[in-house]
C-alpha cells in the first residue's frame, strides 16, 4: 500500500517506510511463469531435442532455460495455454511418443506434434523446482476429459486413468494443486466462446465435479480484466467453488511515459476485482433492498486474485500467430518493474501471478540455436523474486507526477501517476527492501530516504548508463544489474529511467 503526495519539480522527493508498518504477507507465487504451446515457447524453448550445440539434457530440455528459471526461482508455472488450451486434447500428449498424433491447432494456426505433453511438463517442473498449474480445455473439451486429466495427474487409486499414468512409467501421482477452469472464455477469438451466463453455469458444474474427484485441488475461475460485468457475474454465480479468480492484462505504448506507467491500470483492476469478490461473498436481496447489499455474508471464504497473464505486449509489433517475439528495451524494463511493484503493494489480494510468458513468446528469455539472451525485463524479475518477499510494508511517497496521455486513456483520469513508483517489503531475514522505478525519461531524483543502517546494498537496472531504447542481444548485453553500496547518509539519487532496489538490515546492524 502506498500513499502519495504530489510535489512540484522544485521540491524535494521523499520516500518513507517503516518495518513497523507491515501490511500483508507477499505470496511467493506472484513470481510465477507461464509456458504455452505457442510460437517457440515449448518447441525450441523448453524442449529442443535436435539442438546440436550441447544445450539439452537427456530429456531434450534446454539446460540454459532451466538454469535461468532456477535463477529466477520461479515457484509455479502455468501450462499448456492460453488460447491453445481451447482445442487441446491432453490424451494426445501422453504415452509413447511415436504414437502421439499430430493435430491442427486453432489458436495460433499451427500443427501440434504432441511430443511434449503432461509427463514432460511434470518432469520439467520437477527439475526447475516449480509447482505445475494446469488449464483445462473448456472449449472443445468435455467435463469427462477434465476429470480424466485430474485423475491421471492426481489419483493414487486403482482406476483407469491413474493406471494409464502408471503404464506410462509414473507410479507416483503428481498431485497438481492448481487447475484453471478454462482461459479467456469470453474472447471472440476463442474456440467455443461463451457468454457469461453459459460459462458460469458450466464452471459451477465442472467445479463441483472436479472437487468431488479431488477435494484438495484449487480451482481458478476464468475472469476477464477484473473490471467487467463478466467478472462480476461469474464470481457471483461460482464463488462456492472458486479458490482464485483469474484476470489478464497486457500493457504497452510506443511512447515511454504511457508505456512505463501503463501497469498502474492493473493496480486499479486489482482493487476493482477485490471489491467484486467481496460483493460476491454477500447475499444480495434485490426484492427487499434494490440498491443495497445486505450485511448477511453468503460465504466467509474469500478467493484471491490469480493474475495469470501479465506483461508488456504490443500484439501489432509482435503478433501472436507469428510467435509474439517481443524485444524489450529500458522503457519496458521500467514497466515490468512497475508491474511487480503493483503486485507487492496489492499482495493482500493476490494469490498468484504468472508472467506471460516465460520463454521466447513475450518473454524475459530468448533462446537461439547456440545460447540464450536475457532481455531487459529479466533483471527486475530476478531482483523481485530474490528480495521482494516476506511482508509488504506501507510506503509514503512525495514526488512529482505525470499528467500527459496514458494507455489506457482512462488511467489519467482515475489514478495518480507518481514518477517515483515504490513498493517495500520486510523479508523474513530481517532486511528492508525498497523497490523504486524512476519513470522520468530525463531527470534523476535526489530523494530523502530515512535509512537505519550504515550499509545499504544497491542494485540498479537501466539509468544513466543506458538510453531508453537500449535492448539486449546475444553479443551485447547493454542492460543488466549494477551493484553498489550506499552508506545510508544524506540523500539517494534515483537515476532517470531506472529501476533500483535498496536493501538494508532493519535493526541497523
Ligand atoms: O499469452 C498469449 C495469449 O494472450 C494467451 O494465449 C491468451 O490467453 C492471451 O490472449
Amino acid at each position: 500500500m502506498t500513499t502519495f503526495t504530489e510535489i512540484t519539480s522544485a521540491e524535494r522527493p521523499w520516500i518513507y517506510t517503516s518495518p513497523d508498518h507491515a501490511i500483508s504477507r507477499i505470496n511467493p507465487l506472484i513470481y510465477g511463469g507461464f509456458t504455452e504451446h505457442m510460437g517457440r515457447c515449448i518447441y525450441g524453448g523448453l524442449y529442443d531435442p535436435e539442438n546440436q550445440h550441447g544445450l539439452v539434457d537427456e530429456n531434450g530440455f534446454r539446460t540454459d532455460v532451466i538454469e535461468c528459471m532456477k535463477e529466477l526461482n520461479v515457484p509455479v508455472v502455468r501450462y499448456p495455454g492460453g488460447n491453445f488450451v481451447a482445442t487441446y486434447r491432453w490424451m494426445d500428449g501422453v504415452g509413447p511418443r511415436a504414437k502421439r498424433p499430430k493435430r491442427p491447432e486453432l489458436a495460433w494456426l499451427g500443427t501440434e506434434s504432441n511430443q511434449f505433453g503432461t509427463d514432460e511438463f511434470m518432469e520439467w517442473c520437477k527439475i526447475v523446482g516449480a509447482e505445475p498449474y494446469l488449464a483445462l480445455n473448456m472449449g472443445t473439451g468435455t467435463l469427462e476429459d477434465a476429470l480424466a486429466w485430474v485423475e491421471y495427474c492426481n489419483s493414487d487409486k486403482d482406476t483407469y486413468y491413474a493406471n494409464v499414468r502408471r503404464e506410462n512409467g509414473h507410479e507416483v501421482p503428481y498431485r497438481v494443486k492448481y487447475w484453471a477452469l478454462g482461459n479467456e472464455m469470453w474472447g471472440p477469438w476463442y474456440v467455443e466462446q461463451h457468454t457469461k451466463e453459459d460459462y458460469a453455469k458450466k464452471a459451477y458444474q465442472w467445479g463441483k465435479a472436479l472437487k468431488l474427484l479431488d477435494p484438495s485441488i484449487k480451482l481458478i475461475l476464468c475472469g476477464k480484466n477484473g473490471c467487467s460485468d463478466w467478472d462480476r457475474y461469474v464470481l457471483q454465480e461460482c464463488i462456492r467453488f472458486t479458490d482464485m479468480h483469474s484476470i489478464h492484462h497486457y500493457t504497452s505504448d510506443k511512447e515511454h511515459y504511457a508505456n512505463a506507467l501503463a501497469p498502474k491500470s492493473a493496480e486499479r483492476a486489482i482493487e476493482i476485482t477485490a471489491s467484486l469478490i467481496d460483493l460476491a461473498r454477500c447475499e444480495i436481496n434485490m426484492d427487499v433492498f434494490p440498491d443495497e447489499i445486505s450485511t448477511k455474508a453468503k460465504t466467509r471464504h474469500r478467493p484471491t486474485i490469480c493474475f495469470d497473464e501479465w506483461n508488456v505486449w504490443d500484439p501489432e509489433r509482435a503478433p501472436g500467430d507469428k510467435g509474439a517475439e517481443e524485444l524489450y528495451d529500458v522503457s519496458d524494463m521500467c514497466a515490468v518493474a512497475l508491474w511487480l511493484n503493483v503486485f507487492v503493494r496489492q499482495s493482500r489480494y493476490i494469490g498468484m501471478a504468472t508472467v506471460a510468458q516465460s520463454v521466447n513468446v513475450i518473454a524475459p528469455l530468448m533462446t537461439t540455436e547456440t545460447g540464450i539472451v536475457k532481455q531487459t525485463i529479466y533483471w527486475p524479475l530476478l531482483l523481485f523474486s530474490k528480495y521482494m518477499q516476506g511482508q509488504t510494508l506501507a510506503v509514503h511517497v512525495r514526488a512529482s507526477a505525470y499528467h500527459g496521455r496514458t494507455s489506457p486513456e482512462w488511467l489519467a483520469s482515475t489514478m495518480e501517476l507518481p514518477l517515483l513508483d515504490v513498493s517495500a517489503a520486510l523479508g523474513d531475514d530481517g532486511f528492508i527492501n525498497v523497490a523504486v522505478v524512476n519513470a522520468s525519461e530525463t531527470e534523476d531524483a535526489e530523494t530523502e530516504l530515512k535509512v537505519t543502517a550504515e550499509s545499504v546494498q544497491v542494485f540498479t537496472v537501466g539509468g544513466n548508463v543506458n538510453e531508453i531504447r537500449d535492448h539486449n542481444t546475444k553479443s551485447d548485453e547493454k542492460v543488466s544489474i549494477r551493484n553498489s553500496e550506499w552508506d545510508g547518509k544524506g540523500r539517494f539519487t534515483f537515476e532517470k529511467h531506472s529501476f533500483t532496489l535498496l536493501r538494508w538490515k532493519a535493526d541497523g546492524k
